[in-house]
């Protein structure tokens, strides 16, 4: 029978050369880097649905109006993108532009279904922003062909059947209809199990973008039920409302029993509106979902703004790349758009304080973020992590910002 080794019996000596020889291998060793033997089907389903960049190009475009138009984006195989990223209904993409010879990005739900990306195409659906530097850059300036460069889809407005009700009341306002289309398409094919109501508030019907299609999706999908709520139309079309969407209209429109989750996609003012309404239902918060609150602008109007920072410029010094520069930020500019306008690029993708790409490190200086879109960890608070994306200055500031996670 063999005698097992007994360890204390091995004396110090017995190692005194081992270090030695191993240095010796080690500096003998070539550095060249060891070749990729494997690829493993893991790693590349991994890379397929979540590609650090995606090459695109304009393949069609549909003016709903000058100021709203749908987008067709193809891969651009030409540069290296084969196949498009599978996403869930109710997630973005974020478009990188050069604007100016400026590097931009901003995130655009996805309108097409997740079924759609199997046949070669994502849509986007682009609305003109007052002052808007990319809106106005892509509505006015693609054309079929150009080149686009895209994330992976990301966000979390998505369906759970762990998480969220069997049925969902969908709240939209304007061009936050984007999400639902792709939500309603998704449950028509079968890629969503849910009931959807969707309560669509516009102006008029004739600003109602994807009403045709929706309710076109609805008399084929009983799942699926489409309620316009026009605020200025004089006569009331038949099977919309007229007004605003209030709790009673919630209400009237929600299961009798049961539980109901609420999605709500829109502009902010919807927010703020919607928002009292359902403190009113007494829903249960996870029931609640909302999609990017989107870039918060005069935090100066907040009770818990410190007045006397009002109306002041800073200075702000970003460390980005092991670089250093300095730039002005005025007290009601985000910390981001401030690096923007200085040509700095810097990381964002749903600048709405939610996802943490722009994740930075504050080492100097002190900050207004407010609470409504403070999306920070405790962790981050404490070890002085801020998102420039909703951070606001209030003294000269310095931040340490990574570098840009996606090509340009
Ligand atoms: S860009 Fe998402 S948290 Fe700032």
């Amino acid at each position: 029978m063999d005698k097992k080794p007994n360890v204390k019996s091995l004396k110090p000596t017995a190692f005194a050369g081992m270090m030695a020889a191993r240095l010796k291998a080690v500096a003998a060793a070539s550095d060249a880097p060891v070749p990729d033997l494997y690829d493993y089907p893991a790693n590349r389903l991994a890379r397929e649905l979540h590609p650090a960049v995606q090459f695109l190009k304009v393949e069609a475009i549909d003016a709903h109006s000058p100021d709203m138009k749908t987008y067709t984006l193809a891969p651009d195989k030409a540069k290296g993108t084969t196949s498009l990223a599978w996403f869930s209904a109710g997630q973005y993409l974020v478009l990188g532009v050069n604007v100016d010879g400026k590097f931009r990005s901003r995130p655009y739900s996805i309108s097409s279904s997740p079924a759609e990306t199997l046949e070669g195409h994502y849509r986007l659906t682009v609305k003109r922003v007052p002052g808007g530097a990319v809106s106005g850059f892509i509505l006015d300036t693609w054309q079929v062909g150009d080149a686009v460069t895209a994330s992976a889809p990301m966000g979390d407005f998505t369906y759970s059947r762990l998480r969220d009700a069997k049925t969902v009341i969908g709240i939209a306002g304007g061009s936050g209809i984007t999400p639902f289309y792709s939500f309603a398409k998704a449950i028509a094919e079968g890629d969503e199990d849910f009931e959807l109501t969707l309560l669509y508030g516009s102006r008029t019907l004739a600003d109602a973008v994807f009403s045709d299609e929706i309710k076109a999706l609805a008399e084929a999908c009983p799942k699926i039920r489409l309620v316009n709520v026009l605020s200025d139309e004089k006569r009331k079309p038949k099977g919309a409302e007229k007004g605003f969407i209030t709790a009673e209209l919630i209400k009237k429109y929600a299961p009798a029993e049961g539980d109901y989750s609420v999605f709500l996609c829109g502009p902010q003012a919807m927010y703020t509106f919607v928002d009292r309404e359902l403190e009113k239902l007494a829903l249960r918060r996870k029931f609640i979902r909302h999609e990017l609150f989107g870039e918060y602008f005069h935090p100066e109007r907040n009770a818990d703004y410190p007045a006397d920072a009002a109306g002041k410029t800073f200075r702000l010094t970003v460390r980005i790349a092991g670089k250093e520069q300095t730039v002005d930020c005025a007290a009601d500019t985000s910390l981001l758009r401030a690096m923007e306008a200085a040509g700095i690029t810097a990381p964002a993708d749903c600048r709405s304080g939610k996802c943490g790409w722009c994740h930075s490190q504050l080492l100097a200086g002190e900050v207004y973020v407010p609470a409504s879109v403070d999306g920070r960890r405790q962790a981050d608070k404490l070890y002085g992590y801020v998102h420039p994306c909703c951070t606001f200055p209030l003294s000269d500031v310095t931040i340490d910002v990574p570098p840009v996670h996606y090509g340009q």
